[in-house]
């Protein structure tokens, strides 16, 4: 099975099309950020993302996991060019998965449940009935005969301009040890998705302000897993992290920010992963 894992796409849009009714809040820091440097580093991203679509093509991808961050301000338009930029790697053989990042539920509003809505085809899960425990989340899917997915939701809106901190919800960690601990899956190979790293690309947890505030709580629940791996996203550079205890944590980076593009892909059986970092050179990607 050939897995693409790519990640933090932060797909543009032009602020003139940006709602400004919704920009009355965090968004206008957010929106002086994006206009000063983000803009820049992410000008290119719905081109990449086709270009990623011809990558999976090429490369044979089956499945295609991306761990969240979509937007920069999580308004109306960016999602509705999110969707349309990742159509493209939703063809895959076994189709798409994945989470919401902190851009994606920027603040806390009446329709903070816009990501799931736009997203809500790549959010079915079919591994076990009842596994979804908090709206759609744990996502949990058997793909093919050796692999199962299952992605929870690290990603909460974070009201303060200095904050982008994640947490996942106790009962989705109860519902991942249950899933994990079920005879469909733990004959798998595993991949736990989410959006917040739990560790840091040196192995300390990241900084209160911007990383998984249970992280421990996580990688205690993924203790469980007989063979599977960790993806996640929102630190912007490509790693790899092995543990004592416990199983690898793979960060994809930022698939689409410019002159530091990542992605990962793995070629899995029921008993082993193989890990290839991707690059951008030369307009197209790249093992
Ligand atoms: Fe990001
Ligand atoms: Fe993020």
């Amino acid at each position: 099975m050939r897995v693409l894992h790519v990640s933090d796409v932060h797909v543009t849009v032009s602020l003139a099309d940006m709602p400004w009714r919704e920009m009355f809040n965090k968004r206008l820091l957010g929106a002086l950020n994006y206009k000063l440097r983000r803009r820049r580093q992410f000008a290119r991203a719905a081109h990449k993302l086709e270009q990623l679509a011809q990558f999976a093509q090429r490369e044979g991808v089956e499945l295609v996991i991306c761990t969240g961050d979509y937007t920069a301000l999580g308004t109306e338009p960016e999602f509705a060019a999110a969707r349309a930029a990742v159509e493209g790697l939703a063809s895959a053989k076994f189709g798409y998965m994945t989470v919401p990042g902190n851009h994606d539920v920027y603040i806390r509003e009446l329709d903070y449940r816009r990501f799931e809505r736009h997203f809500a085809s790549f959010l079915q899960g079919d591994a076990l009935p009842g596994a979804a425990v908090d709206g759609p989340w744990p996502v949990a899917r058997l793909i093919g005969d050796e692999l199962a997915v299952i992605a929870v939701n690290s990603a909460r809106p974070n009201p303060q301009v200095w904050r982008s901190s994640g947490r996942i919800p106790e009962r989705q960690l109860e519902g991942l040890a249950q899933l994990l601990a079920s005879p469909e899956i733990a004959s798998r190979f595993v991949f736990v998705v989410t959006h917040y790293a739990p560790r840091r690309p040196d192995g300390t947890p990241d900084h209160w302000t911007h990383g998984l505030e249970n992280a421990d709580a996580f990688l205690e629940a993924c203790k469980g897993m007989r063979r599977g791996a960790i993806l996640h996203g929102h630190i912007h550079h490509r790693f790899r992290l092995a543990q004592a205890i416990g199983p690898e944590i793979f960060g994809a980076g930022s698939s689409t920010c410019e002159r530091r593009e990542g992605l990962w892909l793995f070629d899995v059986t029921r008993d082993s992963l193989s890990a290839t970092a991707g690059r951008f050179v030369d307009g197209a990607y790249h093992l």
